[in-house]
């Protein structure tokens, strides 16, 4: 595997000096700043399952399809229009318009009048939730230090688990304390509860200083000694222009004139197809699909209050495990490495997501709850120690600053396709072939996915940014 040493792109000038800073509590909330985005993206894609019963509108199966897995689409869209947006202006300005998108959305979303603006609605949180999706780890990998650019990144994975718990919780909670008001105001308070945060997110976020490896990729030298002063680096705007010379001049000696070079390209190409993996190996199937396969199953009285709470609750559980298992990757990302947790993340997908499959099949009652509950918890802890963050850090840490914006949405634009397809695929492939039959295909594609990262994604630990777009440029020569 390559190492630091290896690697022809030294971290020059300021930039090595952001690469050995230490981490401060500024790094670390400017972190939790980036990815309030990501807290939104899990609680507003799993928000609906709670709430859709409760929508006092006609909706066809088209709209009701729409609403749960619209977000994905939006999303989509979201991400690969975010990309252009942001290398041509800015990180910053694109995540305070995001945060703005969100907040508008999930206000609209309380106080819709009919079918149609709850879908105008939905569809802006989509958007916002894809753009936001695309920029947050690259943001980070831009001031982070390069020993701590993994943890820092993965905060972006726990808050998305943290959004996806709250939004259970919330729910749970109002519809205890108003059972009777679920039709009127309860789903309405759940979905407009999304717009605090995000009205935070973006008064803080116009305050944030702006990337400085963006700003002195666009020349701007001036605000990229503004924007290291920020990070409590003091350095001259001579030093900062030196760093741009250097950087010219490394890139004139490797030739690497061209933005989107072989290399770059294979690193695109890896990323995408890690995160088509991330999706289809049926990550989203608990989460989505979990209260209503194992719901019914810890409940039958058919009270319809009853029922929901037993569906969150069970939601609520596999939301806290996914929570604390993501501790784990925050934890080791940066010791083990992206290769080795990622393997060993897709190889416990595999056993576990058969042993549940195996539960389906097999078993009845009581065991069948235990075996199934358990296989998908530990399921759900493999991908977050191991895939879910790990995904959205490469897609983050493995691009030029040129491109970064570009190619870190065009990876999660895939990401948001193959999240829609398995969400709208699987109900049906349930009906045609069973459940265990599909969860077997899903710990089959595991499985191959392990193959995959043993195959073609190179350890980018500890690099610096630069050095880890030469990994990828040696791997393809
Ligand atoms: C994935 C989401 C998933 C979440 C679960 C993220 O990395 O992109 O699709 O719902 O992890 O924690």
């Amino acid at each position: 595997m390559a190492t630091a040493s290896e690697g022809s792109s030294e971290a020059v000038g300021v930039l090595r000096t952001l690469d050995g800073q230490k981490a401060t509590k500024f790094y670390w909330y400017l972190t939790v700043l980036a990815c309030v985005g990501g807290f939104l993206f899990g609680y507003d894609t799993s928000v609906v399952g709670s709430v859709l019963n409760f929508i006092p509108y006609q909706l066809s199966d088209l709209a009701t399809g729409y609403l749960v897995a619209g977000a994905s689409l939006g999303a989509a869209v979201g991400a690969i229009s975010a990309g252009p947006l942001t290398d041509r202006f800015g990180r910053k300005s694109l995540l305070i318009v995001d945060a703005l998108i969100y907040a508008v959305g999930a206000l609209l979303s309380a106080v819709t009048v009919n079918a149609e603006m709850l879908i105008i609605s939905r569809t802006l949180i989509g958007l916002a939730v894809g753009a936001d999706s695309a920029i947050a780890t690259a943001y980070i990998a831009e001031f982070a230090p390069a020993k701590k650019r993994g943890g820092l990144s993965i905060i972006q994975q726990w808050m998305i688990t943290v959004g996806i718990l709250v939004s259970y919780l919330i729910a749970m909670l109002i519809f205890a304390v108003a059972p009777h008001s679920l039709k009127t105001v309860d789903w309405r308070i759940v979905f407009g509860l999304g717009a605090v945060p995000a009205i935070i997110a973006m008064l803080l976020r116009a305050r944030m200083p702006e990337s400085p490896r963006w700003l002195l990729d666009r020349g701007r030298y001036a605000d990229t000694q503004q924007a290291f002063d920020k990070l409590g680096i003091q350095v001259t705007e001579e030093e900062v222009r030196d760093t741009a010379d250097q950087l010219r001049e490394q890139a004139e000696r490797q030739e690497k004139q061209r933005q989107w070079t072989p290399g770059v390209v294979r690193a695109l190409i890896i990323v995408c197809i890690f995160f088509v993996f991330q999706q289809i190996t049926g990550i989203n199937v608990p989460f989505y699909y979990g209260p209503k396969l194992l719901g019914g199953l810890f409940q039958d009285s058919g009270n319809v209050v009853d029922a929901a709470m037993a569906g969150l609750q069970t939601a609520a559980i596999l939301g806290a495990v996914n929570v604390i298992a993501t501790f784990f990757a925050f934890r080791y990302i940066d010791r083990i490495g992206r290769r080795k947790l990622a393997i060993g993340g897709f190889a416990g997908m595999v056993i576990f997501m058969v042993i549940a499959a195996a539960g389906v099949a097999y078993l009845t009652g009581p065991a069948k709850i235990v075996v199934v509950m358990v296989g998908f918890a530990f399921f759900i802890s493999s991908f977050a120690i191991g895939v879910g963050g790990t995904g959205w850090l490469i897609q983050g840490e493995v691009f030029p600053t040129a491109v970064r914006g570009r190619a870190a949405s065009g990876a999660a634009t895939v990401n948001w396709l193959s999240n829609f397809a398995i969400v709208v695929l699987f109900p049906t492939l349930n009906t045609a072939i069973g459940l265990s039959w599909v969860m077997i295909i899903l710990a089959a594609l595991s499985l191959l996915a392990v193959i995959f990262v043993a195959r073609f994604l190179p350890e980018t630990k500890n690099l610096s940014v630069e050095q880890v777009v030469d990994v990828f440029e040696r791997q393809r020569s």
